[in-house]
């Protein structure tokens, strides 16, 4: 079904939708076309490299990037969300009683999908929901104090692939066909979809910014962007693409945001996870 759908994506400009009602959902096959695809495309691209999203598309970039890289702007976020995960509630337990191994090296297995909720599960939403049940304020979805503890979490899983898993259960299928077709929908005044940008364009240049590549396009997340002067979750970086094409943003934690981020999640499986990163 995927391949069709980048034919869609790429060449039927205003398509909306496009052949999605009546194909079965085909996870593997979907991640295999996907593959094929920014590989056959950009045959230079060593695999592990399309993680470095814009880097991996222009050797200008590139270049800029190693500078950054000496005096790493995100290091304070890293510092700022260990400290935070390892500060006690009032009631003494800490964030890292929330995950296993007390929340070290495992950004690769989110989000998951919660057999029990019958729900995609991203990382910033099981922060919020760990700090919810132990009587905590939850956090902004955008707010710094998100992006440094999904930062420090990312750092401490450096170099592990994303090992994003779909069970045999429909309402999964279902989470990550909606988050396929949120994927692929075209919105906004501009009326592009996600694909647009990231499929279609990569290497591209949207005024000063190169675009980022789909494959791998959420391992380097939460980012550090020159641009803002601070760091964005990938509920902010979301939000900040709905406008970009003048689109109204959905509420941090959407379903269709989870569920888009479980779609992208698992077509960067084996990829390794290279976040926090740092954009221009
Ligand atoms: C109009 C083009 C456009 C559209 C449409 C668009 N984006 Fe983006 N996106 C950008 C730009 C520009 C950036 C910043 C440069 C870059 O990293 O690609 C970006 C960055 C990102 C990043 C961070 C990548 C990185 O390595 O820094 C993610 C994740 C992302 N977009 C996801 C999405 C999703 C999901 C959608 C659909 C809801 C979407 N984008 C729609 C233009 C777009």
């Amino acid at each position: 079904m995927l391949r069709k759908l980048f034919v869609a994506a790429v060449f039927v400009v205003g398509a909306a939708q496009p052949l999605l009602a009546d194909n079965a959902v085909d996870p593997q096959a979907d991640f295999k076309a996907f593959r094929e695809y920014f590989t056959k495309r950009f045959p230079k691209v060593q695999l592990d490299d399309f993680v470095n999203g814009p880097y991996s598309m222009d050797e200008g970039l590139r270049k800029q990037w190693k500078a950054i890289e000496e005096f790493p702007p995100y290091e304070f976020a890293v510092d700022h969300g260990k400290e935070a995960f390892a500060k006690p509630f009032k009631n003494g337990k800490t964030l890292g009683d929330c995950f296993p191994n007390k929340g070290v090296g495992i950004r690769q297995n989110y989000p998951y999908f919660d057999t029990k909720s019958g729900e995609v599960i991203t990382l910033e939403l099981a922060l919020n929901q760990c700090l919810e049940a132990n009587g905590e304020k939850p956090l902004d979805y955008t707010s710094q104090e998100m992006a440094a503890l999904t930062a420090y979490m990312a750092f401490t899983s450096r170099g592990k692939p994303f090992d994003i898993k779909i069970p045999n259960d429909p309402r999964a299928l279902a989470a990550y066909r909606s988050g396929e077709e949120y994927f692929y929908t075209r919105r906004g005044q501009l009326n592009f979809s996600c694909a647009s940008c990231h499929v279609q364009s990569p290497g591209g240049h949207i005024r000063t910014e190169v675009l980022a590549p789909a494959l791998g396009i959420l391992n380097a997340m939460p980012i550090f962007r020159s641009e803002w002067g601070n760091m964005g979750t990938i509920t902010r970086r979301f939000q900040t693409c709905n406008s970009q094409v003048r689109g109204v943003p959905l509420p941090g934690q959407d379903v269709l945001y989870r569920n888009v981020e479980y779609y992208l999640s698992y077509m960067g499986n084996g990829l390794p996870i290279s976040g926090p990163g740092a954009r221009p």
